[in-house]
């Protein structure tokens, strides 16, 4: 294990409400939107993604609404590099306490090419142009390189170098098509940092989508590299694939303390908003999903069984309650095993010896091979059937 040599605080920068929201059919309204902008500021996070502003009135009115009421947390409302969607973003977020204007480009060559048929050149002047209208509104101006994952680190730098210069106080560093391998996500910031002039004033950020299932990791390999915010959302909702899952993150440092970085998060309460997120959002999580999925804290095999029942350490690296989750399950299957049957027993009430559970075993496993689980219902048969 590596020592503890730092203790930093990485920011926590939650899109739920933003990229999350992009995800076709969870589209909330503005009543929806406040009571979970209330609900993550709760959960600690420092920096809200309230919308896009200039891409409805609706979205407008919920980002101006969720400004009026946070207190602690930071509103951000996202534009494009374009002068209207940064005034615009500015008049809704005016209200808030502190305020965060999220502005940027694509600085890919993809994107240079068939997005925007420019040139390098022209995107730096355009990204200057945009940091500079922003920091007329307010000092926390975020620029995001857009597909930033697919760009040439030493295009990106100079990009990064320019805005540092305009005024950008937050540097995104967005792999906004999920390609890179958790080494080169690192790699990139940690290039960045050593050849960025001025990038000390500025916090690095990771934006990681999930379209190889790598956001979590890019996004801690980003820390590792030299960022200080993570972009994330709950139950890692997002376009496509998604982005990376804020209660992932969080809980992957949380368990890796030695590594030396902290966050802002009440973990206690992470169960409790992906529940709401998903009811909110109709969008089902998968049963094993990490941290809150259904089956993150069941066990089902045997030989899991036995060694949890005897320590919970043995299978669990985290305690449910830490999380907010109801507690650890012993699921019942055909590859459970007799300590498993027994706990089962026990819990309904029934107090067997090691004899009785030898006899019950065989006829619980011939009932647990016609069905997928074994409830308490099958249980309180077979001990009503036992007792004949
Ligand atoms: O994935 C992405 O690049 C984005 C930017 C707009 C920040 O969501
Ligand atoms: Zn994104």
């Amino acid at each position: 294990m590596m020592s503890q040599t730092q203790n930093q605080k990485v920011f926590i920068f939650d899109t739920t409400l933003r990229d999350g929201e992009q995800v076709p059919g969870c589209k909330l309204n503005a009543k929806e939107k406040l009571e979970l902008a209330v609900r993550l500021e709760e959960l600690g996070v420092d920096i809200l993604e309230a919308g896009f502003p200039v891409s409805s009135p609706g979205d407008f009115e919920s980002v101006n609404q969720i400004a009026k009421t946070l207190k602690n947390t930071v509103v951000c409302g996202l534009s494009r590099a374009v002068q209207n969607d940064i005034e615009v973003a500015a008049a809704a977020l005016k209200p808030a306490k502190r305020f965060r204007i999220h502005t940027g480009i694509g600085t890919s060559d993809l994107h240079i090419k068939y997005k925007f048929n420019t040139t390098r050149e022209e995107i730096i002047e355009r990204a200057i142009a945009a940091v500079k209208l922003a920091r007329n509104f307010t000092d926390d101006v975020e620029f995001y390189a857009e597909d930033a994952g697919r760009t040439e680190n030493e295009f990106l730098a100079r990009v990064i170098e320019a805005v540092v210069k305009a005024g950008a106080t937050t540097l995104n560093i967005p792999d906004t098509t999920g390609y890179c391998l958790p080494y080169q996500y690192q790699a990139k910031m940690d290039y960045l940092v050593n050849h960025v002039a001025g990038i000390e004033k500025a916090i690095l950020s990771c934006h990681c989508h999930n379209d190889l299932g790598l956001a979590t990791a890019n996004s801690i390999a980003g820390v590792m590299g030299g960022a200080r915010q993570i972009e994330c959302t709950i139950n890692g909702l997002g376009e496509r694939a998604g982005n990376t899952a804020l209660e992932e993150v969080v809980m992957v440092l949380n368990q890796h303390k030695y590594l030396g970085y902290y966050t802002n998060i009440n973990a206690k309460l992470l169960n409790p908003i992906s529940h709401e997120v998903s009811e909110m959002m109709r969008m089902m999580v998968q049963p094993n999903k990490a941290i809150v999925g259904a089956n993150a804290f069941s066990h089902s095999s045997g030989i899991h069984q036995d060694g949890f029942l005897k320590e919970a350490q043995t299978y669990e690296i985290i305690n449910p309650a830490e999380v907010g989750a109801e507690d650890s399950k012993i699921v019942l299957t055909a590859r459970s095993g007799r300590s498993a049957l027994a706990h089962r027993f026990e819990k309904l009430g029934f107090q067997y010896t090691r004899n009785d559970i030898d006899i019950l075993y065989p006829i619980f496993v011939q009932v647990a091979d016609q069905m997928k689980e074994v409830k308490e219902e099958d249980l309180q048969k077979m001990a009503a059937d036992y007792k004949k």
